[in-house]
């Protein structure tokens, strides 16, 4: 390892220690090492597939406009994607996190990713900012349901298609926030809200180029605390500083690196950075 990056792991391990309130945000980045794909890297969903990615932009007005022929379309593809995550495996990037939310330093972390494998890992405080593939979700009342709770063969065979919700009678849809769709409020608010009280930001995996999202970071660079000190002439005033420290991992630079929105980048894989993070940790509170 280069002392460089040594260095930064060092670096990002003294800022944890020196946190009071550490979140993760995450992306598909942090899940290529247990094998699913992530969208814009070198060998991205969409950056091999760009036609594959202009039917995504278009599937939520495809739901609004005929719920019933997009969920026929949904049960008629064959359940590859659906089918990896399932069988997919957390990896040392998530387990990582999830050792620094038991070592009580990482209060949440908050996921772009649909494959559920912090939860796997071990992490309890997480939020599903684009959903789950694993669940159901109102569209009128919000209210989520695992997959299992409707037997969707069974309403296709019985021509009952789309689902309805059981509380509300709203419509069903899968729990995925779909381009467009908008953020279901509940996890927009508990994520804004983390990203306000939080003293660090820990980045991992992520383009981030896909808002709301991305503005999270933004959000909370914007955080200011006041400190008072004395000026040469012996005067006191009170500054504005940056009040979070936000690091970023990740395989290459990203608008937030070169906007300096990020404090900075540690750049290579979650799956080997993140665990020697922990290592460098618990070093140092063993010291
Ligand atoms: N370690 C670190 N970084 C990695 C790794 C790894 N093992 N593997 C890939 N990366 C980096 C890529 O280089 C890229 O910069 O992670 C980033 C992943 O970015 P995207 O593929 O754009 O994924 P994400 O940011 O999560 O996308 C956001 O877009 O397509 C929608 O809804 C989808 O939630 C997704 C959202
Ligand atoms: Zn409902």
């Amino acid at each position: 390892m280069e002392n460089l990056e040594e260095d930064l792991l060092k670096r990002a391990a003294k800022d944890l220690i020196n946190s009071s309130c550490a979140i993760a945000l995450t992306g598909a980045g942090i899940s290529t090492e247990s094998g699913i794909p992530d969208f814009r890297g070198p060998s991205g969903i969409w950056t091999k597939d760009p036609e594959a990615e202009r039917r995504a932009y278009r599937s939520y007005q495809t739901f609004l406009d005929d719920p019933k022929g997009w969920w026929q379309e949904r049960l008629a593809t064959p359940i590859g994607l659906l089918g990896a995550l399932e069988k997919a495996a957390p990896n040392p990037g998530h387990q990582a996190l999830a050792e620094l939310e038991k070592m009580g330093i990482l209060r949440w972390v908050i996921t772009q990713n649909v494959d559920g494998l912090h939860e796997k890992a071990g992490s309890k405080n997480v939020l599903e900012y684009h959903g789950s593939i694993f669940k159901l979700r109102c569209v009128s009342c919000g209210s989520r349901f695992d997959r299992d709770q409707f037997d969707l063969e069974e309403l296709k065979r019985q021509n009952e298609l789309p689902p309805y919700c059981p509380k509300c009678g709203g419509l069903i849809k899968t729990d995925g926030v779909a381009f467009g769709e908008p953020i279901p409020s509940d996890v927009a608010h508990r994520s804004l809200e983390a990203a306000w009280e939080c003293d660090l930001m820990l980045i991992c995996g992520t383009s981030a180029v896909v808002y709301p999202f991305a503005s999270l970071p933004r959000t909370a660079r914007e955080k200011r605390a006041e400190r008072e000190k004395e000026t040469e002439t012996g005067l006191h005033v009170v500054e504005r500083i940056p009040a979070v420290v936000i690091i970023e991992i990740n395989a290459e630079p990203t608008p937030l690196t070169y906007e300096e929105i990020s404090d900075y980048l540690i750049e290579g894989k979650t799956g080997e950075i993140l665990p020697g993070i922990v290592d460098e940790v618990r070093r140092l509170r063993e010291i």
